[in-house]
């Protein structure tokens, strides 16, 4: 068995559905496994022309391979039809692709209800802390007791061990949200319920040594989206924003912004093991010609383009001397 992981090293929407759905053109996987979260997730994806931005389902659906919500997610199932409708509207196949791990637990209208008063947290209101809360305290209700969701459940053993042969299963695991918002890593209490590590991926039925790569994506400012106060005080950030487009692709409020941690990335970088980082959306700030980051809490600004990949690239080879550092243009996929 082999395993790749997809994981967002600052606070979601670094672009790993569209790391995901690159590895996805260019591997030959049996399985997409998403491992945390729910549809508080939000993952844009471009394919065939056509924008599509998924909330539960993997993004295995594009390209025919076998996509399961695995049991460290949260399934709301009127979204989770919502969604597959929506593919199936749009010409893909995903009815037939999906699969709900049946211990995964379940989003509720009570679930939902509570996690609309929330003011504390900004939360996408997605119900999602709720039924975490639920599930730990062990008087959730899963997917299994859904039945609706009979027909799309799934037995991860029996699934990865028994009905196919673990010699070849190559699974993607594609994680939600990002380091600065794990439950045990982030920023608590601004963070969601899940861990959102690479951590996490193996706790869906995978054993650790089967991982082979974990491509650990960002930005190269950083993005945010809550209640508190995160944004930087330049006006540049309004442009960013701007020609970044940054808009939750969940709930669309404005994300706050701000430039690069750097000891935030190196730490990303470190607990998740990553060996291969993807930096996303490079352009944006080409078009502004400004590139700053924050580095051991000292501003530092950067003259071009190149300087700037350049010393990112060589701190990154600093924590890690494997890593492979790519940097990629919000306009084309790596
Ligand atoms: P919750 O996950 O809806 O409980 O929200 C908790 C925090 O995580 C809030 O700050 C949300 O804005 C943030 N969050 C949750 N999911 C995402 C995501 O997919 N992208 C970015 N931020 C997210
Ligand atoms: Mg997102």
């Amino acid at each position: 068995m082999i395993a790749d992981v997809v994981v967002d090293l600052q606070y979601g929407d670094c672009g790993k559905g569209k790391v995901a759905h690159h590895l996805l053109n260019n591997n030959h996987y049996t399985h997409v496994i998403r491992y945390n979260g729910g549809c508080n997730a939000g993952h844009t994806i471009f394919h065939g022309g056509k924008k599509f931005i998924t909330h539960h389902i993997p993004c295995g659906v594009f390209y025919g391979i076998k996509s399961i919500i695995g049991p460290g997610c949260v399934v709301n199932p009127k979204k989770f039809f919502e969604e597959i409708e929506d593919l199936e509207a749009n010409g893909i196949s995903a009815s037939e692709l999906v699969k709900i791990a049946e211990n995964a637990h379940v989003i509720t209208d009570f679930h939902l209800a509570q996690d609309g008063k929330d003011e504390d947290i900004g939360t996408t209101k997605r119900g999602n802390g709720p039924a975490y809360r639920d599930k730990y305290a062990r008087r959730g209700i899963r997917a299994c007791d859904v039945p609706e969701l009979a027909p799309f459940l799934v037995d991860m053993y029996q699934e990865l061990y028994e009905d196919s042969n673990p010699e070849k299963v190559e699974i993607l695991f594609e994680g939600a949200q990002g380091f600065g918002l794990d439950i045990d890593w982030g920023d608590y209490p601004y963070v969601t319920s899940s861990h959102c590590t690479v951590g996490s991926a193996i706790l869906n039925g995978v054993p650790p040594r089967c991982i082979r790569d974990i491509y650990g994506v960002a930005k190269v400012y950083e993005t945010y989206v809550g209640a508190k106060e995160f944004e930087g005080d330049d006006p540049i950030f309004d442009l960013i924003r701007a020609k970044g487009e940054e808009y939750g692709s969940t709930t669309g409020r404005p994300r706050q912004i701000n430039w690069m941690d750097f000891d935030l990335l190196k730490m990303a970088i470190r607990i998740n093991g990553v060996n291969k980082l993807i930096l996303n959306k490079t352009d944006i700030l080409d078009d502004l010609e400004s590139w700053t980051l924050y580095n051991e809490d000292t501003m530092y600004e950067f003259k071009n383009g190149e300087d700037f990949q350049y010393w990112i690239e060589t701190k990154a080879k600093e924590v890690n001397p494997e890593i492979q550092t790519t940097f990629s243009s919000s306009k084309y996929a790596i």
